[in-house]
């Protein structure tokens, strides 16, 4: 894209929340998964019978194989928002 003009991303306050013990940033509005996924981060679960690693894939509530643990609770990445402070990880024997 040529010209002048504002070329600036306005995006929402900054927050974080933990992954698997680690601070992650996100911005106020995304979805876990938008917010995993910037962070890059795509190993969600193993498959049950191989183990093989998996992660999103239909990013609109379809697949469950973005499946997480959010604040103790199962819940889909790509159908949860976000929010300062939420403790996020990979489902325990998953
Ligand atoms: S990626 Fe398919 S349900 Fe979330």
């Amino acid at each position: 894209m040529t010209g002048g003009g504002n070329n600036h991303i306005l995006r929402s306050k900054e927050i974080s929340f933990i992954f698997d013990g680690a601070n992650v940033t996100a911005h106020e509005g995304e979805t876990v998964a938008a917010a995993l996924l910037r962070a890059g981060i795509t190993h969600l679960r193993n498959a049950p019978n191989s183990g093989t690693p998996r992660g999103m894939f239909c990013i609109m509530g379809a697949c469950q194989e973005c499946v997480i643990e959010i604040d103790g609770r199962k819940a889909e990445a790509c159908r949860t928002t976000i929010s300062e402070g939420l403790v996020i990880g990979r489902v325990p024997g998953v």
